[in-house]
């Protein structure tokens, strides 16, 4: 039986800022941030926003009332509760069957990855249910440190069931987790704790590790291959891994797969940092941007600090273009407002608090984070 992603949606907040802006605020060469760090904007969520209504938003472009959902999994490191699962929050807000199992996968940016293969699984067992599986995250390092560039806010639905429209999960994956002091986030801290440099170490030697093991475990080498998609913490970051396949293969090869990847990371430049939902927007903008085939086989890698890192290969289906909604993902990006740098200052410096509320009048998306009534958060749609 193919099981793999029927169907994609995607949700960044309406707001955003320039990065040029913010590397002259930062008395940053801009070239840093454009060329070094690779982005051009970066998503800002508002005050009423978080994983629950992000999550919300991606996944309502893509339910309808025949899917038959047995699971939702939300992968998410920037959850807002420590009991409650962003997946319990939903069931409501986007009308789910009752009869379904509901919870959260945390393991930084590999969450969203290990919610697909969880899917995958489920629907191996029950084929004629299907799977939500939901990264949603808010990317948060601080004003004025080195991560702040490399931020973003956004979410990814995807629907797990067999004979997938959009993508076939190929059975052929490799994972390894380690022990990893590289990023993390404390529960009492709303921003991450980063060792930028050793980071970027990481996960490129999580890339080549695997690499060898998927090589010798599926007698595969990089030309079996037109595209390799990779977690996008900042546009840049994918390249240092790619680059490390140079010498195995010949120039046109290497040409074509940084051509694909390019594509994929046309969407994160505009975005920013989706944490676990990033390697999912880049295979949104390499399907959208790309010149993707029917039968074409993608290397997919997954990498969450800490660290888990998974490669597997999908293969792309041939009523993909009609499935996937381009031009509602492309409205996304487009339909946003830029704001300035202390606009968005003032946005990070204030969350919403225990006995805060919020008014319809000041919402501008379907689905909004409501009130905060004895340190409950209560959520709220909007009939648009
Ligand atoms: N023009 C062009 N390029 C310039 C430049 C200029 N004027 N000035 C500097 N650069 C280049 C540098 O040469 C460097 O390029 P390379 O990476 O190719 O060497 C690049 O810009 C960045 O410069 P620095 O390394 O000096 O930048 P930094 O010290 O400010 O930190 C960072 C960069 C480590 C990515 C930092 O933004 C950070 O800590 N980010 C958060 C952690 C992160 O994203 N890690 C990624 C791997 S972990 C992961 O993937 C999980 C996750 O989602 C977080």
């Amino acid at each position: 039986m193919d099981i793999g992603i029927d169907k994609i949606g995607f949700y960044t907040p309406k707001k955003y800022i320039d990065i040029v802006e913010l590397a002259k605020a930062r008395n940053v060469d801009p070239d840093k941030f454009t060329i070094g760090i690779g982005q051009s904007k970066q998503s800002v969520p508002m005050q009423y926003q978080d994983s629950v209504t992000m999550a919300a938003e991606a996944a309502d472009q893509i339910i309808s009332d025949d899917d038959n959902i047995g699971l939702v999994i939300v992968g998410t490191e920037s959850s807002v509760d420590e009991s409650k699962a962003v997946a319990a929050f939903l069931t409501d807000l986007l009308n789910l069957p009752k009869n379904i199992r509901a919870f959260e996968i945390k393991e930084a940016c590999y969450g969203a990855t290990a919610g697909l293969k969880m899917a995958e699984g489920y629907v191996a067992l029950n084929p004629d249910k299907k799977a939500l599986v939901i990264a949603s995250d808010i990317a948060r390092y601080g004003i004025n440190t080195p991560g702040e560039v490399t931020q973003g806010a956004g979410s990814v639905a995807m629907m797990v069931s067999q004979n997938p429209r959009i993508l076939k999960f190929d059975h052929e994956e490799v994972y390894m987790t380690k022990n990893v002091g590289d990023f993390w986030r404390p529960t009492f801290s709303k921003t991450a704790f980063a060792r930028g440099k050793f980071s970027n170490q990481v996960y490129v030697e999580f890339f080549s590790e695997l690499w060898k093991k998927y090589q010798t475990d599926f007698n595969q080498t990089v030309n079996n291959f037109d595209t390799m998609l990779f977690h996008i913490p900042y546009t840049k970051m994918g390249m240092k891994a790619l680059k490390t396949l140079k010498d195995e293969t010949d120039l046109d090869k290497f040409a074509e797969l940084s051509e694909h990847y390019q594509a994929s990371i046309k969407m994160s430049r505009e975005v920013g940092n989706l944490y676990t939902g990033s390697l999912y927007l880049g295979l949104i903008s390499y399907l959208i941007n790309g010149d993707p085939k029917p039968g074409e086989k993608i290397l997919m890698f997954s990498y969450g600090s800490g660290a888990v890192g998974e490669l597997y290969s999908v293969t792309i289906q041939p009523e993909f273009r009609r499935i996937l909604d381009s031009e509602k993902i492309k409205k996304v990006l487009n339909n946003r407002e830029k704001i300035s740098i202390s606009e968005y200052e003032n946005i990070f410096a204030k969350d919403l608090q225990n006995g805060d509320s919020i008014n319809d009048s000041d919402v501008f998306d379907k689905f909004y984070l409501r009130e905060i009534k004895e340190s409950e958060r209560l959520y709220k749609k909007i009939k648009l």
